[in-house]
């Protein structure tokens, strides 16, 4: 009682004082099963000696149903009878352990995390062990804020892997991009960097240094386009593109990641709510998959599904529906509303409630929540002095430094000469803002740095020009540009997209950059000395072709939005500290793309339609800039050195089988060739690597498969493996990828089926082939 008069009076008086007193009264983070209560202590549920199965139970069947209610929703309240605190399972850490959650406090001893660029860049290295890193660093400062008592929750809603399917999609950002591998593979990394796992997976056991989540569960990729929103969207997604684009990140982040957290998607596939589709959850997720976690739905994703969407004809059905299909945590207030009355309407068992709870509790407690004082475990040394610490500093800088891409380098332009002499006009809306380097779901970052102070401290001869009012350009003060681009040696334009014209709840309409900064690019670019350095900053992509074309633009990096550091490495790339080794993760349509409705979830081409197909996997119209697209200060050559199996004999009482349309080709399913043949048949392919240049880099290789037959839904080529590789000037390094003929020589049949089909299929590296023989 007298602390708190004290702290009421002391902040009026000293600064310094209240700081000291918010320390105490924060350092404390919440947790069941404090040992100095000896009321809670002996409960069968803080015994850590027991399974955690049998611990949850406990604690579950000790709760009244009004109890059982309130957990149900993401402010899950304290219980104080059986000494538990409150919990918030909502918080945020796509690329960072951000504030926009409601389960993180940045008003304590720590005021930032490290930003990593958004996850759309850091894809470009296509660099799994970065991603992992990245996920550790995550994982790690997150449970420093918990242990400094600024968390109420270790639940973090990332990572975002749906495919970015259309290039508007306002959180393709968000995203690793098109490709399902990648997606996969960074789903993996992340969730293991971030739960405490290692790289290789397996060490886990259960215990949780920081709980992920595979979201948006699934087929989600349309916020609002048109007037269409994702409350409504009803997205009709064929077996055959859910079998081989929407799901495999899924199954990745649940199988090999061991994620324990899984989000439901607003949207309805194929006529049901995400969040009320038991054959997603529960058959698919928790049964096929073996996922052992909790669902959460999408902030209000219950409530859309009696309001917005009319699925469930009463609140209390929707309760039912839900729960009933597997979800667990309604983010939202609804579940804590509506589902008493669907108990006393004899509509739902409590034993559904119990079996929410039962996986709800069990993360908690194995993040540890209900082990006693959390300092006394090992999460619970990580101290605050790792966040923002500079391990992780260099980590952000060396994600923006692999991520960015080199797109156009006219007689070697870049990299600019480093001259104390020189003079640069620096142009552009983005020039100037280090917010806009973070992307969304971010912040507040350890660090503040802009392009503009980045470049300064290269040359500190830089004129700044905006040229646009906003990024959203409808006023161009182009004359004045032009005039400061004539009085110096060189030129960079920094522009592109930011969230006003890219984000969750809003897509885009168009892929050309917005308002005049074409005009005022061009403009700029016809009145310079030499030829301009265009810079993007974007998270989709953007139809530039005119700039493609301009040869007073030598050339042109995209940079995503790269964080934190990012402002630094673009500046070490522009004047060679750094040699660029990042590709696109995705495709870079042109502007006509736009006529394939955003709706129309098809992946591949339909002539009835005039969809196109999408991604390097099915589109074969022209892009602007394709998928893997990255230059470098080097050049780079490759090889097929060995391949330690080329024919593969699939011949165990084989049957010729007609496959859709015509078209007949003997084939096997994957199911019916078994595991044990899918593991003895793994081969592995050398690649030889060499860099011709005269700087050291590190480049990313990326592995493709081109089946043996075109047509019918089969992809126009497939990534199959892909890795990085250091090497100084010259240097040449041999390296190895392991294929499984099940993963990387199989496809989707209509019904969603996974068959490999007889014929030469054929490795794809650069501009290199390697034939596979399959005999059926
Ligand atoms: C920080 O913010 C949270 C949420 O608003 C609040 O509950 C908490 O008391 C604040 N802590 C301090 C030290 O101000
Ligand atoms: C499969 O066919 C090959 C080539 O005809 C043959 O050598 C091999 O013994 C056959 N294997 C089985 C399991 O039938």
């Amino acid at each position: 009682m007298i602390f708190h008069k004290l702290s009421l009076v002391f902040p009026l008086l000293c600064l310094c004082f209240t700081s000291l007193l918010t320390r105490v009264d924060s350092t404390q983070p919440p947790f069941s099963c404090d040992p100095s209560n000896p009321s809670t202590e002996t409960f069968p549920f803080c015994k850590t000696t027991l399974p955690i199965s049998q611990r949850a139970r406990d604690l579950v069947s000790r709760l009244t149903l009004d109890e059982k209610i309130s957990q149900l929703v993401n402010s899950a309240p304290a219980i104080p009878r059986l000494g538990i605190p409150a919990y918030e399972w909502w918080s945020e850490a796509l690329h960072g352990v951000a504030g926009v959650g409601k389960g993180i406090f940045f008003n304590g001893t720590i005021r930032g995390a490290t930003s990593f660029p958004q996850v759309i860049l850091t894809a470009a290295s296509f660099d799994s062990y970065l991603w992992y890193r990245i996920g550790q660093a995550i994982g790690l400062e997150a449970r420093a804020l918990y242990n400094a008592g600024q968390a109420i929750g270790m639940t973090f809603w990332a990572p975002n892997i749906n495919i970015f399917r259309d290039p508007r999609w306002g959180r393709g950002q968000e995203t690793p991009g098109e490709d399902p591998l990648v997606t996969g593979k960074y789903a993996v990394s992340y969730v293991r960097g971030v739960q405490g796992d290692t790289f290789n997976g397996g060490k886990l056991k259960g215990k949780l240094q920081a709980s992920a989540c595979c979201k948006h569960f699934t087929a989600y990729d349309l916020d609002n386009w048109k007037g269409t929103t994702r409350y409504k969207f009803d997205a009709r997604v064929t077996m055959q593109d859910l079998a081989d684009t929407y799901q495999p990140p899924f199954e990745s982040c649940v199988k090999q990641g061991r994620a324990s957290g899984i989000m439901c998607a607003y949207n309805r596939v194929n006529g049901i709510p995400s969040c009320a589709d038991r054959n997603l959850l529960s058959k698919t997720a928790r049964r096929l998959w073996g996922f052992h976690g909790y669902i959460t739905s999408d902030c209000d994703a219950v409530s859309i599904i009696y309001d917005a969407e009319g699925y469930a004809k009463s609140p209390e059905d929707a309760v039912v529906d839900v729960l009933k299909a597997g979800m667990d945590v309604n983010c939202g207030s609804f579940l804590q509303k509506h589902t008493k009355a669907a108990v006393k309407q004899k509509k739902l068992p409590e034993s559904e409630i119990d079996r929410a709870l039962h996986n709800l509790f069990s993360v908690r407690m194995r993040l540890g929540l209900f082990n006693g004082n959390p300092t006394m475990q090992p999460f619970g040394k990580i101290g605050a002095d790792v966040v923002c610490s500079p391990a992780h500093q260099v980590l952000a800088l060396q994600a923006a430094q692999d991520g960015i891409v080199l797109l156009k380098n006219s007689h070697g332009l870049l990299p600019l000469p480093k001259s104390k002499s020189v003079s640069l006009a620096l142009i552009g809306p983005n020039a100037n803002s280090a917010k806009t380097l973070l992307g969304n779901y971010a912040g507040p970052s350890c660090r503040s740095i802009t392009p503009l102070q980045a470049l300064q401290n290269y040359v500190e001869n830089t004129v700044y020009y905006p040229g646009c009012d906003t990024v959203a350009c409808s006023s161009a003060s182009i004359d004045k540009a032009v005039n400061i681009a004539k009085g110096a040696d060189h030129v960079v334009l920094i522009m592109g997209l930011d969230q006003t014209q890219e984000k969750e709840e809003l897509d885009r309409v168009d892929l050309v950059l917005p308002g005049r900064q074409q005009e005022l690019i061009t403009r700029v670019a016809e009145a310079a000395k030499k030829p301009v350095i265009l810079v993007l900053l974007c998270g989709g992509p953007v139809d530039i072709t005119f700039a493609k074309h301009d040869r007073n633009i030598g050339s042109i990096l995209w940079a995503g939005y790269p964080g934190e550091a990012g402002a630094v490495a673009l500046a070490e790339v522009i004047f060679g500290d750094h040699n660029p080794g990042g590709r696109l993760p995705m495709t870079w349509y042109p502007q006509d793309y736009i006529k394939v409705p955003m709706t129309d979830m098809k992946m591949r081409p339909q002539a009835t339609s005039g969809n196109p197909g999408r991604t390097y996997r099915f589109y074969e119209g022209k892009e602007v800039f394709p998928f893997g697209c990255g230059l470098s200060y080097s050049k780079y050559s490759y090889k097929f050195k060995s391949v330690s199996q080329n024919k593969l004999y699939l011949n165990q009482s084989s049957s010729t089988k007609m496959v859709e349309n015509q078209d007949v080709v003997h084939y096997k399913s994957v199911p019916e060739l078994g595991t044990e043949f899918c593991e003895t048949r793994k081969f592995l392919v050398t690649i030889g690597v060499k860099n011709h240049g005269e700087m050291a880099g590190k480049h990313p290789v990326l592995l493709f498969v081109k089946p043996a037959r075109r047509g019918n839904g089969r992809p126009i080529k497939q990534l199959v493996g892909f890795q990085s590789v250091i090497l100084n000037a010259k240097e040449k390094a041999e390296i190895v990828f392991e294929l499984s003929p099940c993963e990387s020589l199989s496809r989707a049949r209509e019904d969603g089926l996974m068959v490999i089909e007889e014929g030469t299929h054929f490795l794809v590296v650069g501009d290199e082939e390697y034939p596979i023989s399959i005999f059926v």
